[in-house]
């Protein structure tokens, strides 16, 4: 019999990072700081900042949404956060806290940044950005190892990640997760989300737009996500989504 390590080394290294950040608390998975402009330490839009996340703390978690802005114009800073569909309130308000505190250290100077989290996302700007879709601020992840029959699997996955968009921009809470047959036992997961302050014909067209990026981003990937500053999706072929 023979058998490759790598495959035995990767799994080991992947158990070790859940393990460790399982223990150390969440990791982020990635940031924007924006380039609309500095503040220095002290002026009025630092204290309007962390007003903001203090609210958007407490605002948030019961609904897994929170929207606002603090202060006046020159000095308003607007903000979101957005938790993640599954995420349980305690849950959404410990990586809302995380990631306000986070992204301040990250971008310290900075009038807007954004952070993303597996359980939330945050975002802030002397801009105000409610109701438009986020164009600038995206990422991809991918899992590492192919899938045998990409172009089968390819239309699942788009298969898939559609039929969720279209029950997520009509959902009170815009999102939806689900999950579809591939091929014998095995299943496809996947979830679709917008920030709420969309309109449901935003969230579709938000969707529409990063379901056209599985190509660049996941084609034949056994699992991805395209995130963006106003909506996400993910697919795995493993169950990921919490069911309470
Ligand atoms: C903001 O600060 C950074 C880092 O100190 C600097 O590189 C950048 O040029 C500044 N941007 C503006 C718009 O002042
Ligand atoms: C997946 O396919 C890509 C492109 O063909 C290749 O570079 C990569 O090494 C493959 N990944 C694995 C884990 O086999």
């Amino acid at each position: 019999m023979s058998f490759s390590r790598i495959p035995t080394f990767v799994y080991l290294l992947t158990s070790l990072a859940f393990l460790l950040q399982t223990a150390l608390g969440a990791e982020p998975l990635f940031h924007f700081c924006s380039d609309t402009g500095n503040f220095s330490a002290h002026d009025p839009y630092e204290s309007n900042l962390h007003k903001l996340s203090g609210y958007l703390s407490i605002q948030a978690p019961p609904s897994g949404f929170g929207l606002g802005s603090i202060g006046q114009t020159p000095n308003q800073a607007y903000g979101l956060a957005l938790c993640r569909g599954d995420a349980s309130s305690e849950d959404c308000k410990t990586c809302v806290v995380e990631a306000g505190g986070e992204i301040r250290k990250r971008c310290p100077y900075n009038k807007g940044g954004i952070i993303w989290y597996d359980n939330c996302l945050f975002k802030y700007s002397d801009v105000e950005f409610s109701g438009q879709i986020d164009n600038r601020n995206r990422f991809y992840m991918w899992n590492l190892n192919n899938v045998s029959e990409p172009q089968a699997f390819n239309e699942k996955t788009k298969g898939l990640l559609t039929e969720l968009a279209n029950q997520a921009y009509g959902n009170p809470k815009m999102y939806v997760a689900g999950e579809t047959e591939l091929y014998g036992s095995e299943k496809l997961y996947g979830l679709t989300q917008c920030t709420r302050d969309l309109s449901s014909g935003e969230c579709k067209k938000c969707l529409d737009g990063i379901i056209g990026e599985l190509p660049s981003c996941c084609d034949g990937k056994e699992g991805g996500r395209v995130v963006g500053g106003s909506c996400n999706f993910r697919y795995e072929i493993y169950p990921f989504v919490n069911t309470y």
